[in-house]
């Protein structure tokens, strides 16, 4: 297997992406500066300059309501640059490693999503993802396309550096109690990631490896509990938060106006990727407690 090509390394995944993929051959990996994904000719000059053997494309446009009003660039960097990717893939024999998100479903559905539920977007994000699968599958190329959700890690911003800096900031915080789904830890996710490359390479031809995959935290939450749960860790490690009163008030979706309509249950079925490459995510509590000892230890003045 020749190198690993990387995009969008200064990302949460895509920065433990590259520390996890080292063990597995050369990486090279690069930042937006160094790859633009909204310009097709730069990604193909570059796969074509490389010839990687595996391209891990953890870059996207995820800005979830900030694409309402952007739906052509988040298009180009969701949408076309993975079938791009996926093309350049195709002619040069490289498997793609390519992400996607819950929120190509609508959250009508009482029961976790599987791979053979049928995704219907209700947000730009949403669709712009859901059309870089459908490119990406339509490409012909070797692929593991892994869905996952509520991404969080100690690399960039994400929902739980928020709640702690608004945690210290306020007395009172509201969050939205009315949409499920399960908080994942992108240092898990590139776990996972390098451990399904590993099993590649040894066989890459085993069609059961290859193709959709949901890849989550086990169990659920919505986004109030998620908030309890990290104020509760945060507090062994957080003088300011210590002996603090803070009220977390459970709110419905419509009391917190967004442009981006989200799902109210986007928690993904994960027995597939169990039974192909025997990966069984912890509960999303257990990588959480994991992750906030982790930001305490390292970060404490960033947060
Ligand atoms: N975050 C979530 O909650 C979530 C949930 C479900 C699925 N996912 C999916 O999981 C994957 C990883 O997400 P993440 O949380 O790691 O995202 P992230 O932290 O927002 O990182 C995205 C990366 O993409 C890069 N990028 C954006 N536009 C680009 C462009 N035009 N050219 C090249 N790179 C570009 C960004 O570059 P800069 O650093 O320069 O901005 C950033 O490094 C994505 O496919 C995402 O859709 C995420």
């Amino acid at each position: 297997m020749s190198g690993i090509l990387l995009t969008g390394v200064n990302g949460q995944l895509g920065w433990e992406l590259q520390r996890t993929l080292a063990p597995l051959g050369q990486v090279v990996a690069l930042t937006r500066a160094q790859l633009d994904l909204s310009q097709p000719d730069a990604i193909r000059r570059i796969v074509r300059a490389q010839r990687p053997g595996i391209i891990v494309n953890p870059a996207a446009y995820t800005a979830v309501d900030k694409a309402e009003t952007e739906p052509e660039l988040a298009h180009a960097i969701n949408a076309v640059a993975p079938g791009v990717l996926a093309e350049e893939a195709q002619k040069i024999g490289a498997l793609l490693v390519h992400y996607s998100t819950d929120y190509v479903f609508d959250g009508s559905q009482n029961a976790p999503y599987t791979e053979e539920d049928a995704p219907n977007p209700q947000s730009i994000y949403g669709k712009t993802k859901l059309a870089g699968e459908d490119a990406v599958r339509a490409s012909g190329c070797a692929h593991v396309v892994l869905r996952t959700s509520w991404v969080y890690g100690v690399h960039g911003g994400n929902f739980v550096k928020t709640v702690l800096r608004l945690a210290r900031e306020r007395d009172a915080l509201r969050i939205v109690a009315d949409q499920f789904g399960a908080p994942t830890w992108a240092r898990r996710l590139a776990l996972c990631s390098a451990e399904i490359l590993r099993q590649y390479r040894e066989n890459p031809g085993d069609a059961s490896r290859h193709g959709l995959f949901h890849l989550t935290a086990a169990g659920r939450t919505n986004w109030h509990g998620y908030a309890e749960e990290i104020v509760r860790l945060a507090r062994q490690y957080d003088a300011a938060l210590q002996d603090k009163e803070l009220t977390i008030r459970a709110i419905a979706t419509h009391e917190y106006p967004v442009a981006a309509k989200r799902p109210a249950n986007s928690v993904l079925a994960t027995d597939k990727v169990r039974k192909a490459f025997g990966l069984e995510l912890p509960p999303w509590r257990d990588d959480l407690a994991a992750c906030i000892e982790e930001l305490y230890a390292t970060e404490h003045q960033a947060l």
